[in-house]
């Protein structure tokens, strides 16, 4: 079964008590929590003292989601905030390996995620100390953007390449997750679907977290 991370970044920052508490009483399995730094990707979201406000009140694992540059320096901070999961960008780490140590170093899981650009054989060396891989399929930044279809041909090739490994490395996608396509999404071998609009905008959010657990 898939598991959905609904996106905070979607929900009203005025009511964030009430969106965990959503979420808390969903189907939903981890809050997905996205930082922007405006520098590696040209949009500033929140930071760690927001996270470690959110984590007083949600009941279910965090998946920091870190869309900054020089992430080494801040994992820590993130780790104390409250993060059960850190990801970072491939495109941010020139030293990917040490990144990855650091967060597992912390006692928590780590991810790699990659852009829409990035190929997924680019993670052939990295990919046994993974827990997670994170394919972005709308280029990083900004909620509410289209699912680029390209996507489905790089979670195949990853399903595979995991599957050769004889690894159990997750595979979360982000970005344009509809009820629509997000069975095709699974079917291609994603595990984690994350979801932001598609939660946050709907008339009923636990309706349509129910929907994307139920494709
Ligand atoms: C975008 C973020 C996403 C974003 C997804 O850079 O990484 O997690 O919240 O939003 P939707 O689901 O609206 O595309
Ligand atoms: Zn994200």
């Amino acid at each position: 079964m898939h598991l959905v991370a609904p996106s905070l970044l979607a929900a009203d920052f005025l009511h964030l008590e009430d969106a965990c508490r959503l979420v808390n009483e969903s189907k939903a399995d981890w809050f997905h929590l996205d930082v922007m730094d405006g520098r590696f990707v040209p949009n500033i979201s929140y930071g760690m003292s927001i996270i470690e406000q959110i984590r007083t009140v949600a009941q279910k694992p965090c998946d920091v989601h870190l869309m900054i540059e020089e992430p080494g320096r801040y994992v820590a901070d993130f780790k104390a905030a409250g993060a059960d999961h850190i990801t970072v960008h491939w495109e941010a780490c020139p030293h990917l390996h040490r990144n990855i140590q650091q967060i597992k170093s912390l006692g928590i899981t780590a991810g790699v995620a990659i852009n829409p650009a990035t190929p997924v054989d680019f993670l052939t060396s990295i990919l046994p100390e993974l827990d997670l891989v994170l394919i972005m399929s709308v280029n990083p930044g900004f909620g509410g953007q289209t699912f680029i279809s390209h996507t489905f041909q790089k979670i195949r090739k990853l399903r595979k390449m995991i599957h050769d490994l004889g690894l159990h490395t997750h595979i979360e996608v982000d970005g344009g997750i509809s009820v629509e396509n997000a069975g095709p999404i699974v079917q291609a071998g994603a595990d984690v679907l994350v979801a932001g609009s598609t939660v946050f905008h709907a008339p009923d959010p636990v309706a349509a977290i129910a929907k994307l657990k139920s494709v």
